[in-house]
């Protein structure tokens, strides 16, 4: 089983990474195959809104959201991670998640019935503040994200109130919740 590891975070070993690390490797000791990709180390554009996917399914942008598409459509699981950035997914996460456009057309415009299956997806989210409402956008941009692309909402850990570069280490609990994510993503 192959479980695919997405950081929004530009910020290297930081607190989205540490947590996507701790799950990825709590997947691999459950036996699966793990990949992580740092969207802030691939260079793409966001979606122009050209509508060439609608007729062809793909994306005309040549860029390194073509090896992305791949990954995502090869695995059979996915955790998704991200810092909120003014109440939602970070710049990096919303464009990659823009781009899926061309799997969004292939599975309602095109009807390639590949997208209908869903897989599992879960999502680890954190921010700086403790408001109550810190994650209300988010939760929509994911569950139509997933939608999108052939997966479906399995489970997500989001949490409040950490901030600077590595402040997540101070919270075993988080670091722990994050593990037994991993291992529900490989399905243990
Ligand atoms: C551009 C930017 C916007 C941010 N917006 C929010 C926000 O709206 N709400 C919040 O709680 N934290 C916000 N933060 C704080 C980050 O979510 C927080 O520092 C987080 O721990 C960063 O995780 P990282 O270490 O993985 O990058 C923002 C940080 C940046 C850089």
């Amino acid at each position: 089983m192959k479980i695919l590891g997405i950081s929004g975070s530009p910020r290297r070993g930081g607190n989205t990474e540490i947590l996507l690390d701790e799950a990825l490797d709590a997947a691999s000791k459950s036996g699966a195959q793990t990949e992580k990709v740092i969207l802030s180390t691939y260079r793409y554009s966001p979606c122009l809104s050209c509508g060439a996917c609608e007729k062809t399914g793909r994306c005309i942008q040549q860029d390194d959201m073509l090896g992305i598409y791949e990954k995502i459509a090869l695995a059979d699981g996915m955790i998704f991670a991200s810092p909120m950035y003014f109440y939602t997914v970070s710049g990096w996460a919303k464009s990659a998640i823009d781009r899926s456009q061309a799997f969004w057309s292939r599975k309602y415009i095109l009807k390639d019935p590949v997208f209908s299956v869903n897989k599992k997806a879960y999502f680890i989210g954190l921010g700086a503040t403790k408001g109550e409402r810190l994650f209300e956008g988010t939760n929509l941009v994911m569950k139509y994200f997933y939608d999108a692309i052939g997966y479906e909402a399995a489970g997500e850990l989001l949490i409040k109130g950490i901030d600077k570069k590595g402040d997540i280490l101070n919270y075993p609990k988080h670091l722990e919740a994050a593990r037994l994510l991993g291992g529900k993503a490989a399905g243990r």
